[in-house]
């Protein structure tokens, strides 16, 4: 077996200018589905697979994602004072004791290669996650965690994969694979964002990526790519002559929470699911229906 993943890397500086002007301020990892923000859930993802140490790639405007993992004291003691015993759980249990945030801030957007890129100084030599929170996942199993049990017994890079509609193939990284084992497909190559005549394929990297550290090699030596940024996937691109990476298909629900229409769709699955107001909602969306 390979070494253990401890590390997750989330690269949260981006300008999320699709949910403008929600996001003039604020960061689009902060937008809740329903009462909890996305970055959340994505680190509860990693938590449940055993990730510890958990790396945020941050920028300007970034600060409530810091203060989101952080304690709040003033909160707590007037959730106490009132006696909100379930809302002090609630803010209390957001981290696990045990976790520990480290932020690096990229004061440069040149794309998402570089932002993985900035993590090296923590991550060194260790093989390790990166999550893209915008890509939101709902499952019964945990993506993070199937994707680790994936790395402990096949001990390589392993990209999240689905397939999308062949017009939508100019949004991903797009894979061009053979089948490997259930579920797993050994990547032969892969290119950003190609037209839909160019695809190889119309398998899509989601954002969820177990990486071994070689891959820093490999970003540092990318030329600018598609949209004159460094990629991510020009760089495993690069790292498939050298090693084998296989392509997952995960088990769950992708809901593209970087567009509006994926993010309404993620909020209306979720809401009526709420264990609050889950049974309420799903009532008045079903009277609206017959509107
Ligand atoms: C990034 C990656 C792309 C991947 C996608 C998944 O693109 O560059 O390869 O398929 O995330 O969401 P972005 O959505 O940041 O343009």
């Amino acid at each position: 077996m390979g070494q253990a993943i401890r590390l997750a890397v989330f690269p949260v500086a981006g300008f999320g200018s699709r949910f403008l002007p929600a996001t003039k301020a604020s960061p689009k990892e902060m937008l809740p589905i329903v009462d909890k923000p996305l970055i959340q859930y994505a680190v509860e993802e990693v938590v449940a697979a055993g990730i510890t140490d958990l790396v945020f790639i941050t920028g300007r405007h970034k600060r409530a994602i810091a203060d989101h993992f952080d304690k709040s004291p003033e909160m707590e003691t007037d959730l106490e004072q009132r006696g909100k015993t379930a809302l002090l759980d609630t803010i209390r249990s957001i981290l696990p004791r045990d976790c520990t945030c480290i932020y690096i801030r990229q004061s440069e957007q040149l794309g998402l290669g570089h932002a993985v890129l900035c993590a090296r100084p923590v991550v060194r030599n260790e093989p390790f996650m990166v999550v893209l929170a915008d890509d939101f996942i709902d499952s019964q199993a945990p993506v993070a965690r199937q994707m680790v049990q994936q790395y402990e017994q096949h001990n390589c890079s392993i990209l999240g994969v689905q397939e999308v509609a062949r017009e939508q193939t100019g949004a991903y990284g797009i894979v061009r694979a053979q089948p490997f084992a259930e579920r797993l497909e050994r990547i032969e190559a892969i290119v950003e964002k190609p037209k839909p005549e160019q695809a190889p394929s119309n398998l899509a990297v989601i954002g969820r990526y177990v990486l071994t550290p070689r891959i820093f090699h490999h970003i540092e030596h990318v030329k600018p790519g598609a949209g004159g940024e460094i990629q991510l996937t020009d760089a495993i691109s690069a790292l498939l002559a050298e090693e084998q990476v296989l392509a997952y298909r995960f088990e769950g629900k992708r809901y593209d929470c970087g567009s509006k229409l994926g993010y309404l769709q993620a909020t209306v699955d979720l809401g009526r699911r709420h264990s609050e107001v889950g049974a309420q909602f799903a009532a008045w969306l079903k009277e609206k229906h017959h509107d």
